[in-house]
């Protein structure tokens, strides 16, 4: 993807990731991504927000070429993670006089991950400024979206904010100004990373809402020119609401956590409960994650497996627990044929959940008569709670 003009001296010379399938080696990426970075040329200084991937610094090396850009005074670095600051240490070959500009805390995590030199660092504290001659970038501490470090650089004359990860969302589009599909990427990516962080991300809208800014541009999808937009998802998902719907995982390795799980699903929906139904065993686990950010309650449905819970519901009920949803009520669908250990395993992972554990459904082996009905009163329970928190 070559260099786009986003106003007069303020470019998009980003990457564009296509290819990749998977983020932290966890997260699936349907769209792809982007590694945003944004040159911004003063008529004294030149400045470089954000780098790339590390993977994919030629992307950004051909965009500066095409724009001729012979010197860099500055690199800025809202964020340590590598997928935008592993590019650095390759822009300090090329631009051997470029300093890194950014706060305390993200000096110290780039010099223990890219191993950059103490003498590269410029240290910028809340509310500091750096002047590129006509243009002025002033630097905004926004903590724990999603890292402790993180920042945001604001260009004040034509109020632009680079936001880095917040208001980002993984996707690769050259339509970088195109806002028309963005909210299932952009909530995606929020359920992934921000969401365990909701009460600061509530903070730092407000920190952000103050500058009014025009444009927001994040360093991955799109560039956001109309901020109100994606600021308004956010407040939604971090927001306390949550919907009439039940977050529903299952493994099943013969049929009967399976037909637990179904018949549960069909006795939620004929009480007027939504359903998110998924078999982990091919699950996204993306979607599953999205899904969590406003469920009022799930319900994991597994078997036992050599003696205990089976590894694909340990696995989704820890990433549940990570994400720190909202959820207001939990349940299990167990099933066993000689041994009973998952509901007590699963149970004890749930250490971040603070809502009620309503009494799992435990059978033996293929649900029988008397075993649906235990399912039926579940229903019952769940769709009773959801109408005393005025859900339905
Ligand atoms: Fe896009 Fe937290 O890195």
């Amino acid at each position: 993807m070559g260099a786009v003009k986003i106003t007069e001296g303020v470019y998009f010379v980003g990457a564009l990731d296509r290819e990749r399938k998977m983020f932290d080696e966890v997260i699936p990426l349907p769209d792809g991504t982007s590694y945003n970075s944004y040159l911004i040329q003063g008529n004294e200084k030149t400045a470089l927000i954000d780098a790339v991937d590390p993977d994919a610094i030629k992307q950004l090396f051909e965009n500066l070429n095409t724009l001729k850009v012979k010197k860099i005074d500055y690199i800025i670095a809202n964020h340590a993670e590598q997928d935008h600051s592993g590019g650095i240490p390759f822009l300090l070959e090329k631009y051997p006089e470029a300093q890194v500009v950014t706060n305390e805390k993200c000096a110290g995590i780039l010099k223990e991950l890219l191993l950059i030199p103490e003498n590269k660092f410029i240290i910028i504290k809340e509310g500091q400024e750096i002047s590129l001659g006509n243009k002025t970038l002033a630097f905004i501490l926004l903590p724990w979206v999603h890292w402790p470090e993180t920042q945001a650089t604001f260009y004040k004359e034509e109020k632009i904010l680079f936001t880095c990860d917040f208001f980002g969302a993984h996707i690769a589009t050259g339509d970088i100004f195109n806002d028309k599909n963005n909210e299932e990427p952009a909530k995606r990516y929020y359920a992934e990373i921000m969401s365990p962080f909701r009460n600061n991300v509530t903070g730092n809208i407000k920190k952000v809402e103050a500058l009014n800014p025009a444009i927001i541009a994040p360093s991955h999808g799109i560039v956001h020119l109309n901020p109100s937009k994606i600021i308004a998802y956010y407040k939604e998902w971090a927001s306390d609401k949550i919907k009439n719907e039940v977050v529903l995982v299952y493994v099943s390795m013969h049929h009967s956590v399976k037909k637990m799980a179904s018949h549960l699903h069909d006795a939620l929906v004929k009480r007027g409960v939504a359903v998110s139904f998924f078999d982990l065993a091919k699950a996204d686990v993306g979607k599953l994650a999205m899904s969590l950010v406003d469920a009022a309650t799930i319900v994991v449905g597994a078997p036992n497996f050599l003696a205990g819970a089976h590894p694909a519901a340990a696995s989704a009920v820890f990433l549940a627990n990570a994400l720190r949803p909202k959820l207001k009520f939990a349940s299990l669908l167990i099933s066993y044929s000689w041994a009973e250990k998952a509901s007590e395993q699963l149970k004890a992972m749930l250490t971040n959940f603070k809502g009620e554990l309503i009494a799992p459904v435990i059978i033996k082996g293929y649900p029988k008569e008397k075993d649906l009905k235990q399912i039926e009163a579940l229903a019952d329970e769940i769709a009773g709670k959801h109408k005393e928190i005025g859900l339905m």
